[in-house]
């Protein structure tokens, strides 16, 4: 197997790790994937592996909440030679409806299982984590766009609180542990897809995000897009996002890696990044770009507002473009054209 630094993909088989993989190779590193497959398709394992060219990357179908099933794990890639890195943590379940209805299954997998993973990670001394945060720890921001000094609100959900305790747990730990490095990765709304159309989001169900809905309704799988909400005080009425491409998003995992890896024994031991286009866009907006990117109809109504959604946030991503030398590049046609790429391959099946 080759020399390249090997570093451990938690959640590797899903939407953003997948992509992240992919990312990690093309920039030298050899991913290792982790994923119980709770909310994944081994199908995505075998088109990271198509686009790494690497048969043989590693996967391993092991739960984070499993300490002895991590640890054999590090213990495995340590004995031939390749210990173990970095992480990206990317294990986590993200659904903010689901989490409403399960809050102890949610806290127990995403707190508890970043935990189990700190604790087998100390034992193997790796010591640059990134992990995947999220917007959402913001609340409903006072004001946009955001900032990583802007202050949290309470969360509106429990998948919510889960993100900002998970920085909590992150933040203490580093306090102890002066020689890790930490990056907390506050992504804004990944969508899209490689342009391969070999990886993308494979929801299962009923979509809760727009953009898989959208194509599922273009595709013929949904009778109609409903916009949730169109009285918001919003330019058009409609809710305001920033969305950015997935591989914009995996690009900046590395950039934050790098970041870990460079600044060990200078500099701050834990740090938050913005990762969003800086740009806002309402729904509206966005069912417009997916019709200019693929000249398709959207069938669309107005309803009801949705429980809980924020009127509006958007990312000022100045901190990762000037330490992690990271700007989203990939316009919002781009992702949603991608997102349709990936939206026939899967009809193809
Ligand atoms: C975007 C906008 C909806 C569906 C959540 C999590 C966030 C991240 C992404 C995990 C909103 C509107 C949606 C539909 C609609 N998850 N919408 N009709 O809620 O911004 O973010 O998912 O990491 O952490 O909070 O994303 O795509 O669900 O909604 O009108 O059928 O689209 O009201 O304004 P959201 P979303």
């Amino acid at each position: 197997m080759s020399s390249r630094p090997r570093v451990l993909v938690t959640g590797g088989a899903g939407y953003i790790g997948s992509h992240a993989a992919v990312a990690l190779h093309k920039a030298g590193f050899m991913p290792v994937l982790l994923d119980n497959l709770s909310n994944a398709n081994r199908t995505a394992v075998e088109g990271v592996r198509q686009l790494c060219d690497e048969p043989d990357l590693p996967f391993h179908e092991v739960d984070v909440q499993d300490a002895s099933g991590l640890r054999e794990v590090f213990e495995y890639h340590q004995k031939f030679g390749h210990a173990i890195a970095g992480i990206l943590h990317f294990a986590a379940f993200k659904a903010v409806g689901e989490s409403v209805a399960q809050p102890a299954r949610y806290a127990a997998n995403n707190v508890g299982g970043l935990g189990t993973l700190l604790d087998v990670a100390d034992a193997f001394n790796v010591r640059n984590v990134v992990f995947s945060s999220s917007c959402t720890v913001y609340g409903e921001p006072e004001t946009v766009p955001v900032d990583e000094s802007t202050p949290f609100q309470d969360a509106e959900s429990p998948y919510g609180w889960t993100k900002q305790a998970c920085e909590r747990v992150l933040t203490d730990h580093a306090a102890t542990h002066p020689d890790h490095r930490i990056a907390l990765l506050r992504y804004f709304n990944p969508i899209g897809a490689h342009p391969s159309a070999r990886i993308g989001e494979w929801p299962l169900g009923v979509p809760n995000n727009l953009v898989p809905f959208l194509t599922q309704t273009v595709a013929g799988m949904r009778e109609s897009l409903t916009v949730f909400g169109g009285d918001y005080p919003t330019p058009d009425g409609t809710c305001i996002r920033d969305y950015l491409h997935v591989m914009d998003l995996a690009e900046a995992h590395v950039a934050a890696l790098r970041w870990c890896m460079d600044t060990q024994s200078k500099g701050p031991v834990v740090r938050a990044f913005n990762l969003g286009t800086g740009q806002g866009a309402s729904v509206l907006e966005v069912i417009q770009g997916f019709e200019r990117a693929t000249g398709l109809a959207v069938p669309h109504h107005i309803g009801p507002r949705r429980e809980g959604d924020v009127v509006a946030i958007w990312a000022n991503p100045d901190r990762a473009k000037t330490e992690l030398n990271w700007v989203a590049s990939r316009d919002l046609e781009t992702c949603l054209a991608d997102a349709w790429r990936w939206q026939e391959r899967l009809k193809k099946g």
